[in-house]
């Protein structure tokens, strides 16, 4: 029985890594722009079902639901050669069109607003499903619709459905050059929920994309494109073992069991590699790769799409390999022991210190020049330090009571700024647990 997993995207961000995903998605299973499946599609053994449906005319159909305050990105979507993909019921785009104006607080009261429409589309798809195994949802937490509205749909969906899984593919804008300035309180706000509603987060930073361009892709100032295809490549990846199963990791649960041990700390980084041109316009050519050079670079910090600060202290509380290509097994233990001789990553000192690999068989459908590529799924104490970055910038601005006055327009914060403490004060708990993860007395911290 298929676990599906329903997407929901929103906003402009959301809705732009998502129209790149389902383009990934599609070549990977051998689906056409109009969702038809490619006569030469006849290898099987994949899973299209979780992420896709067949209609009664045996169209296949993402299992998406868009969701947009403005309608300009939803628009482009369906005014390209992909417009027939989308179930045309599950698009929502706000009627007075204006967007949330980066405010946090517009998105959620549009949230409040526009709940029974949104959620009608949830559960229809709920109901379609025959086994539900969660969640997707994509959106930047910078902004006001994909953060806001985000934030609200997130309370929503866990109350609502509390046995099914929420994964969030959640990107976190360039703390060096944000492009909205009121950011810092989007942020925060959307940290709070994304901590106490969220299964899994996986973090994908602006600032770090636009680094692994540069490194990459020679482009020191990207366009969304560019990341995007970073980012859609990462999530393809993520999902390939509920797409292409083997006898492990094969849904969504075994894979957040093996890398979340306590709930708070679920915050994941990723890092991949080999980027080629099939996936990355421009991509530099990559001239080896064997696992043992796949798990060493996934291992080095300046691959990971997560800008951290480094830190004597800070290791990873799991890792999970996901080896995709033409792999020998005895290959793979060879490297795991290299890595362990070479103490080539940190491990927390109160759980098991190991590198967790799941080997997945690639999509025959999209050639590739590289034998091996891999994606790390990594939870790692040092993401802290990213959200530590946030608190800093978040208090810098609350300081000066700049910029509040859009928010304090609407009723959440008609009576006060309670919220923005709460939020603030989610943030130091998380960060003090991850730095009590560091510590061997962490399973004591748990139990208080
Ligand atoms: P409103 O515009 O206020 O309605 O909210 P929104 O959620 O649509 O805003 P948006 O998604 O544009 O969020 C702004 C943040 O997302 C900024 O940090 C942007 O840099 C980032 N962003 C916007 N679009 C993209 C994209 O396609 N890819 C990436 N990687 N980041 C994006």
């Amino acid at each position: 029985m298929p676990r599906e997993i329903v997407t929901l995207q929103l906003g402009q961000c959301g809705n732009q890594m998502g129209a790149v995903y389902w383009q990934r998605l599609c070549a990977e299973h051998g689906i056409s722009k109009e969702g038809i499946l490619e006569e030469w599609a006849t290898e099987g053994g994949d899973r299209k079902d979780v992420f896709f449906y067949q209609a009664d005319d045996e169209h296949y159909i993402p299992r998406a639901i868009l969701v947009d305050l403005e309608p300009r990105v939803i628009n482009n979507i369906l005014s390209s050669p992909w417009a027939n993909l989308y179930n045309p019921e599950n698009i929502f785009m706000s009627k007075d069109g204006g967007g949330a104006g980066n405010n946090w607080a517009h998105g959620y009261a549009s949230g409040e607003r526009l709940y029974e429409e949104v959620m009608e589309m949830v559960d229809r798809e709920a109901e379609g499903s025959d086994s539900l195994e969660g969640f997707m949802l994509m959106h930047s937490i910078a902004g006001g619709t994909g953060s806001g509205f985000g934030s609200f749909i997130l309370e929503r969906l866990n109350d609502k459905f509390p046995k099914k899984l929420i994964q969030t593919y959640s990107v976190f804008p360039n703390a060096q050059e944000g492009d909205v300035v009121v950011q810092p309180y989007n942020s925060l706000l959307t940290l709070k929920r994304l901590t106490n509603h969220a299964d899994s987060v996986v973090v994908l930073d602006n600032g770090a994309l636009a680094r692994i361009s540069a490194d990459r892709l020679h482009v020191q100032t990207p366009t969304f494109d560019q990341t995007n295809q970073l980012m859609s490549t990462v999530m393809a990846a993520s999902t390939q073992t509920l797409r292409y199963p083997g006898y492990m990791n094969n849904d969504l649960v075994g894979i957040i069991a093996s890398l979340i041990p306590t709930p708070r700390c679920h915050f994941l980084m990723t890092s991949y590699t080999p980027f080629t041109s099939d996936q990355i316009d421009k991509a530099k050519p990559i001239r080896r790769t064997t696992v043992l050079d796949v798990m060493r670079r996934l291992l080095q910090p300046k691959n990971r799409m997560v800008s951290t600060t480094p830190s004597k202290t800070a290791c990873y509380i799991s890792i999970l390999n996901i080896i995709q290509g033409d792999v020998d097994p005895t290959d793979v233990h060879q490297s795991l022991l290299r890595i362990r001789e070479r103490q080539l990553a940190n491990f927390i000192p109160w759980g098991p210190a190991s590198i967790q690999v799941a080997l997945t068989r690639r999509s025959p459908y999209v050639t590739t020049n590289h034998r091996v590529s891999g994606l790390m799924l990594a939870n790692h104490t040092s993401i802290a330090s990213l959200f530590k970055r946030m608190l800093d910038q978040f208090d810098r601005l609350r300081k000066r009571n700049a910029f509040l006055d859009q928010y304090k327009k609407e009723k959440m914060f008609e009576n006060g700024l309670e919220e923005f403490d709460d939020a603030r004060a989610t943030a130091e708990e998380l960060l003090k647990e991850y730095k009590a993860c560091e510590s061997p007395d962490y399973i004591t911290y748990v139990r208080r």
